[in-house]
């Protein structure tokens, strides 16, 4: 016991165990893309040694050692996956793939069940539950602030997809829409003349029904299952507003290879691909065969695990499967249920490991919906793909991978099937797409750190800091007349006016004062 070095790493460990935090990490969103940040995230953070508190509809595999899971899988039976955002529905045009009128009441519902929860009731009214702060994801509102008011902790937002307008004005000023997008739209800078309207109207729309609608449905929320919890433990409320704009940090799940490279203030870190592990799970050993003995290559195809392939209409399906059967390549098909007629080139599961797939030598084409996760992994993996974008931001990412020259774009409609046919061939006889996807995969990789430890750096730090107030964006604070100067503008008029006046006035009493001499 007297060995120095031992001495060291007890006491070092000791220090270790009191810096650990207790974080709450809010991912309650029943989409399995959105729990797989969630859970990456919350991983990440016990992983350096906090203790996190994790709110889910989707409970981890196994254990996570230092994560207790607030269990919302009862939540799942709310979410519409036969409904709204199916593929059949999108292809007949009765889906509202990315409308923000449609978008808005069903997350506003899904955060009111998450809130209504017993679960989620129990943590808040346990006044021995406390943290250091609290994560939450940003989803087209912003109720979860309401939790850094029960905890009084700092707050930090997960913004799931590329840095838009609607997140940064909650750290900073509104992005100039000349050149940055809305996250529904599928505009890419540098834009035309329309282009650049429409998203000026777009952002006056959407902040005007942020105000007029959105907030009042926040509000009510807030007050329904805030307040009386804030009430519980302490003797003021703060308001709803005073919550919304106090987050301390925003990590985007987000990077310059996938996304634009927009200006960020400091305290929004991009932190896209942290949930990917450093080694890869080998892939089971049927698949290993397959992809090892496909010497034509492989094309890999899924929907992601929110849209269903077998919501694909049945003259679709037989479609694609001819189609596949035309190509030399192995086609690994992620789909739910069996198909009859296969062609011995494919090859259907239920379920993909789809990092492990990706990260094969084989894996020449990615066919995808364009989600962000999926446009990160072929990132990361540096495979090409071919985008069929459905809803929400896959529109734009597909977009981005097609302008940044690493993707081909097939529109979801009945005649797919002979689109897919070209781009596959296409992607296959250039090899221009696979080489860029390597040089953009290059940049991805060239970090100083890890996306994960960047996350659990900036995490602790906001903590460390209480609340990182010093990363704050004077900007914030300015009223927008005076961002426009408008007050400035409001004072040389009245100058200029003063002395238009006292100019008239001098010249009237000098111009009198003559007439008098000259009587
Ligand atoms: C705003 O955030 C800071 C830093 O986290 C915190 O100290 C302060 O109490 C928060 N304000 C309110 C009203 O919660």
């Amino acid at each position: 016991m007297c060995n120095p070095a031992l001495w060291c790493v007890l006491i070092l460990a000791s220090v270790y165990e009191t810096n650990a935090y207790k974080l709450l990490v809010v991912s309650p969103l029943p989409g399995k893309s959105h729990a797989i940040l969630g859970e990456g995230m919350a991983e990440s953070l016990a992983n350096a040694g906090h203790d996190v508190t994790y709110m889910t509809v989707y409970l981890p595999d196994k254990p996570i050692p230092r994560v207790t899971i607030v269990d919302l899988s009862e939540n799942l039976k709310y979410f519409p996956t036969d409904g709204a955002l199916n593929i059949a529905n999108v292809l007949d045009n009765t889906s509202s793939g990315s409308n923000f009128f449609a978008f808005v009441p069903i997350l506003m519902n899904m955060s009111r069940n998450t809130l209504n929860h017993p679960n989620v009731q129990k943590l808040m009214s346990d006044k021995s539950q406390q943290f250091d702060a609290v994560l939450a994801e940003w989803m087209f509102n912003e109720v979860y602030a309401g939790f850094a008011g029960v905890f009084n902790c700092p707050l930090i937002w997960l913004s799931t997809v590329d840095p838009h307008w609607m997140v940064l004005q909650l750290v900073d000023e509104m992005p100039n829409p000349a050149y940055t997008v809305d996250i529904l739209s599928d505009s890419i800078a540098p834009l035309t003349f329309k282009q650049r309207a429409i998203q000026l109207g777009l952002q006056i729309m959407g902040k005007l029904l942020k105000i007029l609608w959105v907030s009042g449905l926040e509000h009510e929320l807030y007050d329904e299952y805030f307040v009386p919890a804030i009430r519980h433990r302490y003797s003021s409320v703060p308001s709803f507003e005073t919550l919304r704009y106090n987050a301390s940090l925003i990590l985007s799940n987000s990077h310059v290879s996938t996304g634009s490279p927009i200006r960020l203030p400091p305290n929004v870190i991009p932190i896209g691909g942290f949930h990917i592990k450093h080694d890869v799970k080998p892939l089971p050993e049927n698949l290993q065969k397959l992809m090892d003995k496909s010497q034509h290559g492989v094309v890999y195809f899924s929907m992601g695990s929110n849209l269903r392939s077998k919501h694909f209409p049945d003259v679709i399906k037989q479609d694609l499967l001819k189609m596949f059967s035309k190509f030399k390549q192995t086609v690994i098909w992620k789909f739910e249920e069996d198909l009859p007629n296969t062609p011995s080139n494919v090859h259907i599961v239920q379920w993909a490991p789809q990092q492990s797939i990706l990260a094969h030598k084989n894996c020449i084409v990615f066919i995808t919906h364009g989600g962000l996760l999926s446009t990160t992994e072929s990132m990361h993996f540096g495979v090409p793909t071919i985008g069929i974008p459905v809803f929400g931001d896959q529109y734009v990412n597909v977009q981005r991978a097609v302008k940044k020259g690493y993707a081909q774009k097939v529109d979801l409609s009945y005649s797919m099937a002979a689109d897919l046919e070209k781009a596959i061939q296409n992607l296959l006889d250039n090899p221009k797409y696979a080489t860029r996807v390597k040089e953009l995969s290059q940049i991805y990789h060239d970090r100083p750190v890890l996306p994960a430890k960047s996350l659990v750096h900036w995490v602790e730090h906001v903590v460390k800091t209480r609340g990182a107030l010093h990363l704050r964006s004077p900007a914030f604070l300015v009223p927008w007349y005076q961002k426009l100067y408008l007050d400035l503008i409001l004072v040389v008029l009245v100058i200029i006016l003063a002395l238009k006046y006292a100019f008239r006035y001098i010249m009237n009493r000098l111009f009198t004062k003559r007439k008098e001499k000259a009587n």
